[in-house]
């Protein structure tokens, strides 16, 4: 299979620092990849690579086996259209002038082609599909709690129609309670949607509910990837053991594959 999306062998240097160092990774069509590390360790910079947000030193970034490492404007409208991005921080992501409605319209409106009729139609079909009821068209992001912002953040990646979501640690802002909930619903939308996922964050134990693949990233390289069962259950890597070993609660190390 042709990965939707990858990289090869990617360094990216800010200075004299190399804060990803010869990474590769493979993100198939339909495929959940969870992408651990400690902070510091590249995540963020790794999917801003993906994004073609930030320049590589060396390597090469593909999209559908093309090669996109140097692209630019009109030949990034694929990887703009069909890879979105779900960040941390909901609280910041969102345009407090914006209503809920307006918020998920606007990637509608960039995208165009379509009547008045069908964009509000597909504003309330997005708006049911993150589990927020027409009651929230048009309230703003000051009247929403944390958990209905990211779901808003949520519906707006979703509004051009993507194969793939990058999320980057998009419940570690949220209380405890609610991360539960946006973990279900992205595994629903996952499945009713097709969706390829990157999915980072520090909880293995949330990795392991969410993704068939994981890579593990240590000071900018890849030390480790596979399925996330063989890795969590026999991690190759001693820096892949002090991760288990740091990041989960007792007693739920040894989780059986959901
Ligand atoms: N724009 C930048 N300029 C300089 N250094 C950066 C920049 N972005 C990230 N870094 C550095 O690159 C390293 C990796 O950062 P990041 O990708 O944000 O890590 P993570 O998401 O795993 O916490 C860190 O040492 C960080 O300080
Ligand atoms: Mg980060």
């Amino acid at each position: 299979m042709i990965p939707l999306l990858e990289l090869r062998d990617v360094t990216v240097r800010f200075g004299a620092h190399a804060a990803v160092r010869e990474a590769s990774l493979a993100l198939q069509p339909g495929a959940a990849l969870g992408l651990v590390g400690e902070s510091g360790s590249g995540k963020s910079t790794l999917l801003r690579v993906l994004l073609r947000l930030q320049d590589v030193a060396a390597g090469q970034v593909l999209m559908d086996g093309a090669e996109i490492t140097t692209a630019r404007n009109a030949a990034l409208r694929a990887l703009r259209r069909d890879v979105q991005v779900v960040f941390q921080n909901p609280h910041s992501a969102l345009n407090p002038r914006l209503s809920v409605h307006d918020a998920v319209a606007e990637p509608l409106l960039i995208q165009g082609g379509l009547s008045r009729t069908k964009l509000r139609a597909r504003i309330d079909g997005l708006l049911d599909d993150v589990g927020l009821g027409p009651e929230f068209l048009w309230r703003y992001p000051h009247e929403l709690s944390g958990g209905q912002k990211q779901r808003v953040c949520i519906a707006r990646a979703l509004a051009p129609g993507p194969r793939a979501l990058l999320l980057d640690e998009p419940t570690s802002a949220l209380d405890v309670s609610v991360q539960a909930q946006i973990i279900d619903l992205l595994r629903r939308l996952r499945a009713r949607h097709q969706l390829a996922f990157l999915f980072i964050s520090h909880n293995l134990a949330v990795v392991q509910l969410l993704c068939e693949e994981i890579a593990v990233l240590r000071q900018g390289e890849v030390v480790e990837r596979g399925p996330v069962a063989a890795v969590l259950h026999a991690p190759a890597h001693d820096y892949t053991r002090a991760l288990l070993a740091s990041v989960l609660p007792p007693g739920i190390n040894r989780l059986a594959a959901p």
